[in-house]
């Protein structure tokens, strides 16, 4: 089976061979199997335009599974394709019935998306505790942060600049024993680690596809736990979110039963052809194996750049609270000094956190590992 993996990954990753890619937790590279899909639907739509409309709704039928599948959703029903993280996080922000005084915790490091849409509910007398993520037990700083009137924990599963993952099932099982929900901004760990809402007892997850999903900007996953459906007020309204969608001539409509109700116009058809593709990769590769590559990857960084003395690492170490992305600081070189370095040598990686952030996934050889270090190493 390995072989066969390896297999399945050469043919699918074709990078520059010049380029040391590892910002997928930026924008990731598409597999070779998204762009011939990319190429087939602009192919069809020039030829046979929406001919067959119909086959694009199995694609979109298939990505809604797909997704499921992927954070162990009991159905595709509880899944909607929106636009991206944030349009996802708004959604819920202001589809929840807030009152004065309400709180929702959160941490210090959030990436904007998971910041700015809890802000924006401070008029309505709702405050956002933005809680400091202590390295001995981030979780317990999240959990003390709480008292009788948080109704929300708002939390990325791994954090985008220092790469810290958080124990999710502890998170989730504490908010479900006590009535808070446990909304999870998932970008930095869908499609890296097996994800799993049920047993971590998540009630929304948001995560867009374009970076360890493979896919392309523009197509969002969105989870909605079914029991909470209906206690999201809608905000946005057309033709796609009714139950009846294809009957035009329908006067008379419902909401969507379906998590549909969220998708509120036209799917992004092209985005949705491009994502289903991506994930056939990941999936077919199998979420496991993918989980054990990524973190093994994140592994290599963190023992190799943790032995080299001029470099201090930001990502924790311990097994469990790291995913994919690896990020460090030199000791002397300011940070702009060291991304202009490693941007010279081709090595494709982000500044963040006040260090040098790099993510590999699950396909990034390790040669592609060693030469980094190696580059690291001389300076
Ligand atoms: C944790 C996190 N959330 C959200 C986003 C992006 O949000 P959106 O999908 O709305 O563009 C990023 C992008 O870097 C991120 O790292």
């Amino acid at each position: 089976m390995d072989t066969e993996r390896e297999h399945l990954v050469a043919g699918e990753f074709g990078l520059r061979s010049d380029l040391l890619y590892l910002n997928h937790a930026a924008v990731a590279p598409w597999p070779q199997r998204t762009r011939r899909a990319v190429e087939r639907f602009a192919q069809e739509n020039v030829t046979t335009g929406a001919l067959h409309y119909p086959r694009w709704v199995e694609t979109e039928t298939r990505l809604r599974q797909r997704l499921a599948t992927l954070i162990g959703a009991p159905s595709p029903d509880e899944i909607a394709l929106l636009k991206n993280t944030s349009e996802g996080l708004s959604v819920i922000a202001w589809g929840l019935p807030w009152r004065a005084g309400d709180n929702i915790v959160s941490s210090d490091e959030e990436f904007p998306s998971n910041r700015i849409v809890w802000e924006s509910l401070r008029d309505r007398g709702v405050e956002l505790r933005q809680v400091h993520l202590d390295r001995a037990d981030p979780e317990r700083a999240l959990l003390e942060g709480m008292d009788e009137n948080t109704r929300l924990l708002a939390i990325s599963s791994v954090q985008y600049a220092s790469g810290l993952r958080l124990d999710l099932q502890r998170l989730g099982e504490w908010c479900r024993s006590r009535g808070v929900l446990f909304c999870v901004d998932g970008i930095q760990s869908v499609g890296a680690l097996c994800t799993d809402v049920q047993r971590d007892h998540i009630d929304f997850l948001v995560a867009d596809g374009h970076k360890w999903m493979l896919g392309p900007e523009g197509v969002a996953l969105f989870y909605c736990r079914a029991e909470l459906r209906d206690r999201l007020r809608l905000h946005q309204y057309g033709w796609h979110m009714v139950e009846q969608h294809q009957d035009y001539e329908l006067r008379e409509w419902q909401v969507a039963a379906s998590a549909r109700r969220f998708e509120c116009g036209s799917p992004n058809m092209l985005g949705i052809h491009a994502l289903e593709a991506s994930l056939s990769l990941l999936q077919e590769y199998g979420m496991a194996a993918v989980e054990e590559k990524v973190l093994e990857n994140g592994r290599f960084l963190l023992d190799a750049i943790g032995e080299l003395d001029r470099y201090e690492l930001l990502t924790p170490t311990k097994k469990s609270s790291h995913a994919g992305i690896v990020t460090f600081r030199h000791r002397h070189l300011p940070g702009e000094e060291l991304y202009r370095r490693l941007t010279r040598e081709k090595v494709i990686c982000a500044l963040r956190g006040g260090g040098i952030r790099l993510s590999p996934h699950f396909h990034t050889g390790r040669a592609v590992l060693e030469r980094v270090v190696s580059l690291l190493a001389q300076w």
